[in-house]
């Protein structure tokens, strides 16, 4: 099993910290979700429908040509390896793990690929798959990048896989509108922006064909229909994506900043989470998680990874504890 932020549980038995006295900084999940009505119950006694209009809602919102709704991006990353047969795949290094470790899973060689090493992975290998922007590094790709690789990759029947579930609060460089091309596949996720990580809900924008062969392999009825309800509702409200796009722009500049002023200067990130690279990474993350605030340890490189605080509280929680936990790490 991959490490993966926001396992509280497993914080708060191993420091003896009740749940609830946590501050989890651990994820790059928007803390203050997207909130709807609650689901009518006939949604948890009917069986989900293909035709209740969320891919048409999503379809919009993304600006895509089609869309194929999955139980978070995670059940493509997941499947997509299961619809080729063993090839080369460049996978993004450093970067979220489970892309690399399902490729390799099914028995694919995965050839771990930095941004600078782009150009030639997309010359020579079968499949790219790059996030964008990249989860913990922040590093991001722009449009004419990836669709040069797209060109050159699916020349050779290739895929150029573009993981942008952190993309959302800036979609600027998003190659969403371009996923009618063959072999270009975009992964989108509910989890992150909309905060609604615990829904399960994700999208494939992909050509028809992969789409379908995703869906036959899915089979039928992966999201469950009040998650679908929630998911259409939290993609059609226009005023709150424009309202939490500010917020998470002003937040996350508050964020560096308060690294910056407790010795420990972003080295990379985007508007829901920090990252850092310092040898001090794990001694900090534990003075951390002594007091009940948990961020996320990486050891490759040795870096840490802050989610946005919530609350005003919270906020004034990591203003105190960051600088004193940077300090007694200090060599
Ligand atoms: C870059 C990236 N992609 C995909 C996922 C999977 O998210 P979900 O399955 O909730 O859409 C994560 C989760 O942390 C992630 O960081």
């Amino acid at each position: 099993m991959l490490e993966h932020g926001g396992r509280l549980r497993r914080a708060s038995a191993v420091y003896g910290i009740a749940l609830e006295r946590w501050l989890d900084l651990s994820t790059g999940i928007n803390p203050r979700p997207w909130a709807g009505e609650p689901t009518p119950l006939t949604l948890w006694h009917r069986l989900p429908e293909d035709e209740d209009g969320l891919a048409q809602t999503a379809q919009e919102y993304y600006g895509a040509p089609g869309v194929l709704p999955t139980a978070g991006s995670q059940a493509a990353i997941l499947n997509l390896p299961r619809l080729r047969a063993p090839c080369r795949v460049g996978v993004l290094s450093p970067g979220y793990a489970e892309h690399a470790a399902r490729w390799r899973e099914a028995g694919h060689e995965v050839v771990p690929v930095t941004p600078a090493e782009c150009p030639d992975a997309a010359a020579t290998l079968d499949v790219l798959t790059l996030i964008n922007p990249n989860n913990p590094t922040g590093h991001r790709f722009t449009r004419t990048q990836l669709l040069r690789w797209h060109g050159e990759i699916t020349a050779r029947g290739g895929w150029l896989i573009v993981d942008e579930t952190f993309a959302d609060t800036d979609p600027a460089e998003s190659v969403a509108a371009e996923t009618h091309r063959e072999g270009l596949v975009v992964l989108k996720s509910l989890g992150k922006f909309f905060g609604l990580a615990g829904a399960r809900v994700g999208f494939v924008l992909a050509a028809e064909p992969l789409r379908e062969g995703l869906a036959e392999r899915l089979g039928p009825w992966t999201i469950a229909g009040p998650s679908r309800a929630i998911a259409a509702g939290a993609l059609n409200d226009r005023r709150w994506q424009n309202e939490t796009r500010r917020r998470l722009r002003a937040d996350a500049t508050r964020l560096a900043a308060l690294m910056r002023a407790s010795g420990l200067a972003p080295s990379g990130g985007c508007e829901l989470f920090q990252w850092v690279v310092t040898a001090r990474a794990s001694r900090i993350h534990e003075r951390l998680a002594r007091g009940g605030i948990l961020c996320r340890l990486f050891d490759a490189p040795g870096s840490l990874r802050f989610g946005l605080p919530g609350t005003e509280e919270d906020w004034r929680r990591l203003e105190t504890a960051l600088p004193a936990a940077v300090d007694e790490a200090s060599p």
